[in-house]
């Protein structure tokens, strides 16, 4: 059978976060700018591409997948990708999950569970419909609501991802993580990271986490928790709510070293890092005249160049983004 993943530092790799589209329906002010150029849908990977992708990765020792986007449910043929992925599920893949902003969740979420998915995050950064409204430039907090609703009706579980943001979000954080911990959701936090140009400067509102996580411990008894879900969130249980709080610290405390993952992008680029332009071209292997031999060649160039760590930094007003890409690509 074909030899797993592994890179130059020894780090396997399991994780496949694979974005299905670039494109959105809102317009988070530290994600995109507000008039974001999208990729020309002719470019993007067909329903077919993205399946034996998948596959092939599976076959490499792929266990856990995460679709991502832009926003995944956008795409309308997504729910396919999942029946069809879903079937692997027991059969080489052990987890298939996605990252969504939840605002067309209340439509998909029986088929997602029907599909196998058991889990799936969800970006929320506010429970207040103003700030909801200034920072993600549409008004559709009532319609993430429903979603969260059904995604826990279906028996969905949940991961809340919020980024922590200096004068937008700061003070509401207590709130929502006690909310989410009342829905039995977990709550995670997420340090903002310079991924391409937004109008915005994002120093302006970094909120390094170790200060909110201060906060929160002076609030709460907080500790360790054992729970791992193979991303690089750190939990911690909260006696008083009996929830977790989960921590994504790129910039004041590097992951990398146990890095399980790699991310493709809509139009099958293989970003080794999210951190770096270390890239293969997946689609040009699909689309060639052997794509079996030119998948596994380009997957091994993969491992070759995927790079120690990211150097991730926000230190100084006006900076450039250490990255020109944005999330939107690579789906975090
Ligand atoms: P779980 O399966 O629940 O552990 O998910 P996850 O945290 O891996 O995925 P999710 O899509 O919820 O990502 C949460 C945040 O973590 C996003 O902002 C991602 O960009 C960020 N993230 C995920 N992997 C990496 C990584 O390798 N490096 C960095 N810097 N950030 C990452
Ligand atoms: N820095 C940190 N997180 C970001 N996200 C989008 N852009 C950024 C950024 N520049 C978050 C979204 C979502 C997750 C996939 O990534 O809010 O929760
Ligand atoms: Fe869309 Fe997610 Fe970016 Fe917000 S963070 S604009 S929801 S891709």
């Amino acid at each position: 059978s074909p030899a797993p993943l592994v890179d130059q530092f020894q780090r396997r790799i399991t994780y496949l976060r694979l974005s299905v589209t670039d494109r959105c329906d809102l317009r988070c002010s530290y994600c995109m700018p507000e008039r974001m150029t999208f990729l020309p849908r002719k470019e993007v990977l067909t329903l077919e591409e993205l399946h034996d992708l998948a596959l092939g990765f599976i076959a490499r020792g792929i266990t856990k997948i995460r679709l991502t986007g832009g926003e995944p449910l956008v795409r309308r043929d997504m729910i396919e990708l999942v029946r069809a992925l879903g079937r692997k599920i027991g059969d080489g893949l052990e987890e298939l999950t996605l990252t969504t902003n939840a605002t067309r969740l209340s439509e998909f979420a029986d088929d997602l569970v029907a599909a196998g998915v058991r889990r799936v995050n969800v970006s929320l950064d506010t429970l207040d419909r103003e700030t909801f409204t200034r920072l993600s430039r549409r008004d559709s907090l009532p319609q993430v609501l429903e979603g969260l609703q059904a995604a826990k009706e279906a028996g969905l579980k949940v991961k809340l991802n919020t980024v922590a943001l200096k004068d937008i979000n700061e003070r509401e954080m207590p709130d929502l993580i006690a909310w989410a911990h009342g829905q039995g959701f977990d709550s995670t936090l997420i340090e903002v990271m310079p991924l391409g140009d937004v109008e915005e400067d994002r120093f302006d509102h970094y909120l390094p986490l170790v200060a909110v996580q201060e906060d929160l411990a002076r609030r709460w008894t907080l500790t360790p928790s054992e729970h791992r879900t193979g991303g690089p969130a750190r939990y911690w249980d909260v006696e008083e709510t009996g929830g977790r709080i989960g921590l994504i610290t790129p910039l004041t405390n590097n992951f990398c070293e146990g890095c399980n993952r790699i991310r493709v992008t809509a139009t099958g680029q293989l970003y080794a890092c999210l951190g770096g332009n270390e890239r293969v071209d997946l689609r040009a292997a699909l689309r060639s005249e052997d794509p079996e031999a030119e998948l596994a060649a380009a997957l091994d160039t993969a491992m070759r160049i995927k790079p120690e760590r990211h150097h991730f930094a926000i230190e100084e007003p006006g900076a450039a983004p250490a990255v020109s890409r944005h999330m939107s690509m690579t789906g975090g």
